[in-house]
């Protein structure tokens, strides 16, 4: 098969569309064959360097695809060959095939398109996992997202909406702004223009950017409030006031998801599949897909996506 691999650590450029080792489904695992691929700011960490996949991964970039189930392993649950599917991955979605978990396949939910379901897992077990599964966002609640525009804001803004929470939100342009409120964010703030928490206040906070925002999350948090750290774009080390955390009563937590065992993402997927899935078919969210490009075309989607520009995802197709 073909895939895209990071032929040195660096820019763009370094990613090379070539032949590769075709994948075999191991014991639990099936192939899929991939439609489309999600791109997704940890493959950039990836491709810089700074993020190596987790032991048994593929060494190719790809969080999440969508496509068809190709071959199935021995001890496979629930799937068949030709079932259309979207799956997390640990790693080697920029492939025409890549092996994987059954644990981690999803239905397409109805109504999305093949092509736009692989911007859908990464994101829905991202969101889902921390703000509800976690953090517990309960309707009527505020919930913050930081980065609005980004993949994962897109879903984060709408999801908490159709759950009927009240969701403000920073972004880095007027445009994006106007995006956003479209989408269905309450409030946005500009975070180049003014500072968030002289505005904004939460009860739950899904954070990006971490050591640059951390005392300004702690004042904007509600008493009881809960925030989830999952990015690190303004760095990871910061002083913590530990004395307005307590006189808040609030938490902190930090996650990824990548890294975790094959049982905790079945269980995270499980979940999206019957609390999310539901609200994707009924059209209460949709997939914001900025653009899709060639698969073996990539490094241009990187392009796009370091330029920060744009607003949703980027998806590869084959
Ligand atoms: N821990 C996990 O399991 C996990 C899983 C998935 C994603 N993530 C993280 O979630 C983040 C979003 O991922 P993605 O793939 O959706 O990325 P993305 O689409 O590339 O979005 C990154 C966003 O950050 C925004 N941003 C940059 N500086 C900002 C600031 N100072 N304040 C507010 N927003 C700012 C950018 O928009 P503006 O132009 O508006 O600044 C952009 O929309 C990344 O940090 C990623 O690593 C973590």
């Amino acid at each position: 098969m073909r895939a895209i691999d990071i032929t040195a650590p660096g820019g763009p450029e370094v990613l090379e569309w070539r032949e590769v080792p075709d994948p075999r489904p191991e014991q639990g695992e099936v192939v899929i064959e991939v439609t489309a691929a999600g791109v997704n700011r940890a493959d950039v960490h990836q491709r810089r360097g700074f993020y190596d996949p987790p032991p048994g991964a593929p060494p190719y970039p790809g969080l999440e695809v969508s496509g068809v189930v190709a071959e199935v392993g021995d001890g496979v649950e629930g799937f068949r060959p030709g079932d259309e599917v979207c799956a997390l991955l640990a790693g080697g979605g920029y492939a025409e095939r890549v092996a994987v978990p059954w644990q981690q396949l999803m239905p397409v939910p109805d109504g999305v398109s093949p092509v736009r379901a692989a911007a859908l897992p990464e994101v829905a077990c991202t969101v889902w996992s921390n703000v509800f599964m976690l953090a517990r966002l309960r309707r009527g609640e505020t919930l913050l997202v930081h980065g609005g525009a980004s993949g994962i804001g897109t879903f984060a803004v709408q999801l908490a909406k159709a759950l009927g929470s009240r969701v403000v939100t920073t972004v880095g342009s007027a445009e994006k702004a106007r995006r956003l409120t479209e989408l269905g964010a309450d409030e946005v703030v500009n975070y180049r223009e003014e500072d968030f928490a002289d505005r904004l206040s939460a009860d739950v906070i899904l954070d990006i950017i971490g050591a640059k925002y951390l005392a300004q999350n702690i004042r904007a948090l509600n008493t009881g409030g809960r925030m989830v750290t999952i990015g690190l774009q303004g760095g990871a080390k910061a002083e913590l006031d530990l004395g307005a955390l307590l006189t808040k009563r609030a938490s902190i937590h930090g996650t990824t998801l990548r890294a975790r065992p094959v049982d905790e993402k079945g269980a995270i997927v499980r979940s999206v599949v019957d609390n999310v899935w539901p609200l994707v078919s009924a059209g209460a969210l949709r997939p914001v897909v900025y653009a899709e490009v060639p698969m073996a075309e990539a490094a241009e989607a990187h392009r796009m996506l370091d330029s920060g520009e744009h607003i949703g995802k980027i998806l590869l197709v084959r």
